[in-house]
């Protein structure tokens, strides 16, 4: 347990990309609990990319995080100093703490983890933050079908990298995006993708046209907008459905954001698109880990990431790693 545990707040707003700067350390006033309450030791902090849609104070589907403030995050720690009934100490705990070291909470939202089942990085990405998003994103928002031809972006990441794996294990055939050789190589050896696209020095619409011929894509799971996924849209098979999960490759955009040039597409193929939100399927959560854990345990779905051991001032530079690229798969920060 931290001494004097510390905080990281929003200090500024970021104009285009985020720096460091934009985050300020601080001491936390944690108090007592009191009945009903507990604190939470931190240990592991949930990195994604919509923390970068956080800092703007733009209309969203969550409020912006306010300047002064502790900045939102998900992540799992160590329970002490209860004083709730059904939290004891030592219990795990999966739930959102901001970014501090330790929190006081009622245990509202909060999942205890079986650390048996499966560690803590499973628990905040396969079965958490990322794979939640996968599973829903392309079973109900893309209604997969047994034989469907699904195309992932961001393939080689979190979510992409079980949206992928879920298509293969439900009969489908999991076409991925990503940039680079190293990561197309993984999508296709190690999370057993059909095939992977390198965006970086690939023409995707050709590649797409090649890869699926007139039959064209049934389902893409787009978790990056932009350019990429024009080039999907031109490639759609009829009826197809267009997941929108993310859009990371505008994220960082100041001014307007690109839209779709070829929505004209899902007229053409009587196709369409939806976006998500994995907390609408909150209620579904507990029966869709139950299945990803059988997955797991039978070796169908491989949890793949990083974990960056270090401190909450660490916490920009691994933000920074996903928009870079950096990462493969789900990116945790162990403090
Ligand atoms: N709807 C929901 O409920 C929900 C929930 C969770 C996450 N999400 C969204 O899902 C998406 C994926 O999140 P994640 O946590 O799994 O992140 P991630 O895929 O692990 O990391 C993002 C990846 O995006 C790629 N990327 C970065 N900049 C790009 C660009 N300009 N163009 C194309 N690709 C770019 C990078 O891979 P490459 O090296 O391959 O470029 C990077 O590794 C994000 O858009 C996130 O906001 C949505």
């Amino acid at each position: 347990m931290p001494s004097q545990p510390r905080e990281l707040r929003l200090a500024s707003r970021p104009d285009g990309a985020f720096e460091a700067a934009n985050w300020e350390i601080a001491e936390s006033d944690v108090p007592e609990p009191a009945d009903g309450e507990f604190l939470v030791d931190v240990t592991h902090i949930s990195v994604n990319p919509a923390m970068r849609g956080w800092m703007e104070d733009k209309p969203s589907y969550v409020p912006p995080a306010e300047l002064g403030e502790v900045f939102p995050a998900g992540g799992v720690g160590r329970v002490r100093a209860s004083r709730h009934p059904r939290f004891a100490d030592g219990d795990l705990v999966f739930g959102a703490f901001g970014l501090r070291e330790v929190a006081l909470s009622s245990g509202r939202g909060l999942l205890i983890i079986d650390p048996d089942a499966a560690p803590p990085e499973t628990w905040i990405g396969p079965l958490g933050d990322t794979g939640l998003p996968a599973y829903f994103g392309l079973l109900e928002v893309g209604a997969m079908e047994a034989g469907d031809t699904v195309v992932v972006s961001a393939a080689a990441g979190a979510v992409g990298g079980i949206a992928g794996q879920i298509a293969r294990i439900k009969g489908g055939r999991a076409i991925g995006i990503a940039g680079g050789p190293e990561k197309c190589r993984h999508v296709v050896e190690e999370l057993g993708f059909e095939a992977a696209i390198d965006y970086k020095s690939e023409s995707v619409s050709e590649r797409l046209r090649e890869l699926t011929g007139d039959h064209g894509v049934d389902v893409y799971f787009d978790n990056v907008g932009g350019q990429i996924l024009d080039d999907v849209l031109i490639n759609l098979a009829f009826g197809a459905r267009v997941v929108i999960c993310g859009a990371i490759s505008q994220y960082d955009t100041t001014g307007t954001w690109r839209g779709p040039a070829n929505y004209w597409q899902l007229l053409v193929k009587r196709a369409r698109m939806e976006g998500f939100l994995v907390l609408d399927f909150a209620k579904k959560f507990p029966a869709a880990r139950a299945e990803m854990l059988n997955w797991i345990a039978d070796g169908s779905l491989m949890p793949s990431g990083e974990v960056v051991d270090g401190s909450l001032e660490d916490f920009p530079a691994a933000l920074r790693r996903i928009f870079d690229g950096a990462n493969v798969g789900k990116l945790i920060l162990r403090i």
